[in-house]
């Protein structure tokens, strides 16, 4: 049975693009949850956020992780915001990997100046936003981490490297 590889990690760290890229590497199916709960919803995030409200997106969030964890070989997009949930993550754990992607808040910064599609940093200093909450939620990104990888000042490429030497795949 292959495992399920799911990347978890702050808002922007780059958990999409790297699945993407590792998917295509090892010939794996990605999934991007946001992207998958936009389709379903048929609205953007930041409408689900404002029109629903973030403990409708949680549930969603929640139910679609349900779904994701009964099935195998696949590679896995999270939003910033599932480790939240502590069922979350312990279903995902039952038949996969999870791979935190370490960014520092100025590289978030970098990554996300002009994004307007993420409703939790919007309004105010965008750098102070993203400290805050990274300062919350780094602590359960490094709790629920099977592998860690430092991203920043690295490419792509090395860091699918690095993540496919640490998983022995
Ligand atoms: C969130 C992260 C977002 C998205 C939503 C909430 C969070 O996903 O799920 O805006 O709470 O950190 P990304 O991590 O893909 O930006």
């Amino acid at each position: 049975m292959d495992k399920n590889i799911i990347f978890i990690g702050f808002m922007g760290c780059g958990k999409t693009t790297l699945g993407k890229r590792l998917s295509r590497e090892i010939n794996r199916e990605f999934i991007d949850m946001d992207k998958y709960i936009e389709q379903q919803e048929e609205m953007k995030i930041s409408h689900i956020f404002e029109e629903k409200g973030e403990a409708y997106f949680r549930e969603v969030e929640s139910q679609l992780v349900k779904e994701l964890y009964n099935q195998q070989g696949l590679i896995i997009a999270t939003g910033g915001g599932v480790i939240k949930n502590e069922e979350n993550i312990l279903n995902f754990k039952k038949t996969g990997t999870i791979v935190y992607l370490e960014a520092t808040p100025e590289h978030i910064l970098r990554n996300l100046e002009d994004d307007n599609t993420r409703p939790l940093l919007e309004g105010g200093d965008k750098l102070e936003k993203i400290t805050k909450l990274m300062e919350e939620r780094k602590p359960l990104y490094e709790k629920y981490a099977d592998v860690k990888i430092k991203v920043g000042g690295i490419t792509v490429k090395m860091i699918v490297e690095k993540i496919i030497e640490s998983l022995e795949i």
